[in-house]
Order: structure tokens, then C-alpha cells, then sequence
């Protein structure tokens, strides 16, 4: 595909988070149980509702283009992806492994808040408002799924891992 338009920049951009968040389906089902702390197992089962939302919102915008939904593969989310993986190798105990799921998601929560506030922009440049608006909604819960994570992040009793 040859990218030299606005249109194609979008229609790029689109099936990369497209992709990306089929990925983030299934990392947050493996966060949701590699997670013991119930209040930070159900934000993940939360957001993995959110996700399935943003994947229909997607479907939409690509119906609006009168194109079959596509997946570009999305290097940067497999690659946080493949980064927790090498860290659960190590077999990390609960607590750290608890906090650190946490920690990855907001990397995954902040490369969607980024892919999303690139295209909304595009889509208002080509005349897309009602993609726009789809789009804008799925940057709303990426934000507030960030938010959450942050708030649970801080709130966290560090005193359940030893210092050194
Ligand atoms: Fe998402
Ligand atoms: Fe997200």
C-alpha cells in the first residue's frame, strides 16, 4: 500500500489499532489472571469490555470507508507485549507481579492514547466527523482506563514488597 495522502495515512493508522486492539483483548485477559489483587484484576476485566467496544467503534469507521476492516500488524504493542513476557519469565512474585501488570498496561494505555489522538485530527482533515467522534470516544476510555490505572498505581501498599 502506498501511503501519500491523508487518507491513506489514516487508513494506515486505522489498521494498525485495529490489530493492536485484538492484541490488547487477549493481554488483558492474561493480565486479568496473572493478577491476584481483585481491585486490579477487575480494572483489567473492565477495560478488556472497553476494548471489545473499541474494536466495534473501528469496525464502524472502516464501514463508513465501505472497506472490510484490515490488519496492519502493530510492531509497537507486540513489542510491550513481548516485553511482559520476558518479565513474567523471571518469575517475578505476586506482589511485583501484581504491580507491574499494572505498570504495563499503562505503556499499552499511553501508545493507544497517542495512535488515536494522531488520527482524530486526520479524519477531521478529510472530512470524516463522524469517524472523528468514534474515534474521540475510544480516546476518552483509553484516558480514563489510564487514569484508573494511575489512581491504582499510587494507591498500591508498596509495604507488600520488600525494599532490597
Ligand atoms: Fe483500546
Ligand atoms: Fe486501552
Amino acid at each position: 500500500m502506498s501511503v501519500d495522502t491523508i487518507q491513506d495515512l489514516f487508513e494506515h493508522g486505522l489498521e494498525n489499532i485495529y490489530h493492536a486492539e485484538h492484541e490488547l483483548l487477549d493481554a488483558l485477559d492474561e493480565l486479568e489472571s496473572n493478577t491476584e489483587r481483585e481491585e486490579i484484576a477487575e480494572a483489567f476485566a473492565e477495560h478488556r469490555e472497553e476494548t471489545q467496544g473499541h474494536i466495534d467503534r473501528l469496525e464502524e469507521v472502516f464501514d463508513m470507508f465501505g472497506e472490510p476492516p484490515e490488519k496492519e500488524e502493530c510492531v509497537g504493542i507486540e513489542g510491550l507485549i513481548e516485553e511482559y513476557e520476558e518479565f513474567t519469565s523471571m518469575e517475578p512474585s505476586q506482589e511485583v507481579l501484581d504491580y507491574h501488570n499494572m505498570a504495563a498496561a499503562e505503556k499499552t494505555e499511553h501508545y493507544e492514547i497517542a495512535a488515536y489522538g494522531n488520527l482524530i485530527p486526520l479524519a477531521d482533515q478529510i472530512g470524516m466527523d463522524e469517524a472523528a467522534d468514534l474515534l474521540e470516544e475510544n480516546l476518552r476510555e483509553e484516558q480514563g482506563a489510564l487514569d484508573e490505572l494511575k489512581e491504582l498505581t499510587e494507591t498500591y501498599e508498596m509495604d507488600a514488597i520488600p525494599a532490597e
